[in-house]
């Protein structure tokens, strides 16, 4: 059927139709043909406590009577308020300077945007990249393309159009960690900061790190005076185990990015939320040194009380538990998948449960096997992951792994 609709990421030309979707609750969406699939994505790692979850569902409800939205400039309001004094209380150290955004992108611009401005309210002008990291994805704005992955990453393409930044090896062993200080060493003048997806780089492969590279950055950029990003949009709140990936390494970045599962997967909803020096940068008799910042639908109030209602969630409700539960739950029966011939390597991370592939083969093929299995999981490239709801029920967990053992098992060549 014709329809009006641009997709992401999809070549619209002989696309196959998308499914069509009719109604979530818990773990499950509902297509409109009956057909009901457990999730196994908890759509793009937004809806940790499943879909529906009464306590966020009324507390929108209530905001909604309220103040659905008021503009963000020249006002505030008490859901943007108290969100912003729980995630600084939440988060380590002094990340108490919280800055929303609507988007993950947006998010990791206005970080960026905070770590140049720093140098330059301070008359430093020379200082216009940034250093990242081969795998790292960090969204699909400009700015952010340019500091994803330039090979690997699905910006390729517009790599002339891009900024130039310093795309490095993470530093994980010992030749890495030298080239990594060599790096900086040399160029570490002309940089602006240093921006990194903590544990887990996700949309660029679902590739893990140990804690130690995270400290081995955080003394690097100590050494040479970087402000030095975390983007946790999709570690945070609880995703790799902690609530934050930062705090499995006991590092506190200068500024973090949050977006994803911030509003418990309701609404958009990002934030940039950075230290004390860094606010303090900003802070200044000429008005030119402000932050030059505000999306129009900047601190939305449901999207705020969206959020402060998932973070009540976590503290009443036993996540971090969860999440440790599905690990090992994962870590058990996709075993299962590891021997199979067409897959080159199992491994888990918090709630993050990867099977990777020999080779990437036909996704739309692989696609439709494992809804025909009932379950909703979105390969790409040569990556099968899940990343469920920390609610999740071992059955229904099991349902997962199973179709997923069961679809490669019945395709060798994937
Ligand atoms: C680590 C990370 N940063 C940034 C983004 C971009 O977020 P958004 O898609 O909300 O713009 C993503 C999205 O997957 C992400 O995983």
């Amino acid at each position: 059927m014709l329809t009006n609709l641009w997709r992401p990421y999809t070549q619209m030309q002989g696309a196959p139709p998308p499914l069509r979707a009719h109604s979530t609750q818990g773990c499950t969406i509902t297509l409109e043909d009956g057909r009901a699939l457990i999730d196994g994505v908890a759509s793009w790692w937004t809806a940790c406590h499943g879909y529906n979850h009464p306590h966020i569902a009324q507390a929108v409800r209530d905001q909604l009577a309220r103040m659905p939205h008021v503009m963000f400039g020249g006002l505030t309001h008490e859901p943007a308020e108290r969100l912003a004094a729980r995630l600084a209380a939440l988060l380590p150290g002094d990340l108490n300077h919280v800055f929303f955004a609507d988007s993950g992108s947006v998010a990791v611009e206005v970080a960026m945007k905070m770590a140049a401005q720093y140098w330059l309210n301070r008359g430093v002008r020379t200082r216009r990249r940034f250093a990242a990291f081969r795998g790292g994805y960090h969204g699909d704005t400009f700015a952010t393309m340019a500091v994803c992955d330039p090979e690997e990453g699905m910006h390729a393409l517009f790599s002339g159009l891009l900024a130039e930044h310093a795309i490095l090896d993470l530093p994980r062993d010992d030749e890495s960690m030298a080239a990594f200080d060599d790096f900086l060493q040399r160029h570490a003048s002309v940089l602006a900061g240093i921006l990194v997806e903590p544990l887990v780089q996700g949309a660029g492969g679902m590739v893990f790190h140990d804690a130690a590279v995270l400290r081995h950055i955080r003394r690097a950029a100590d050494a040479h005076g970087l402000p030095l990003i975390f983007d946790e949009i999709f570690t945070g709140f609880g995703r790799t185990g902690t609530m934050f990936a930062c705090e499995a390494a006991c590092v506190v970045p200068d500024i973090i990015t949050l977006s994803k599962a911030l509003t418990g997967g309701t609404m958009a909803l990002s934030a940039a939320v950075a230290r004390t020096h860094i606010f303090e940068a900003f802070l200044s008799d000429d008005p030119s040194h402000a932050l030059m910042h505000g999306p129009t639908y900047m601190a939305n109030p449901l999207a705020c009380a969206a959020a402060s209602a998932s973070l009540d969630l976590f503290g009443e409700e036993p996540r971090l538990s969860q999440v440790d539960a599905i690990g090992a739950q994962m870590r058990q029966e996709l075993a299962a998948c590891a021997n199979l011939p067409c897959v080159r390597n199992v491994r888990v991370c918090g709630a993050i449960g990867v099977v990777q592939l020999a080779r990437a083969g036909n996704l739309d093929a692989l696609k439709a096997a494992l809804v025909s299995q009932g379950v909703w999981v979105r390969p790409f490239r040569d990556i099968v992951y899940l990343t469920p709801a920390f609610t999740i029920t071992p059955g229904e967990l099991s349902t997962l792994t199973g179709a997923l053992r069961r679809v490669l098992e019945a395709s060798p060549g994937t």
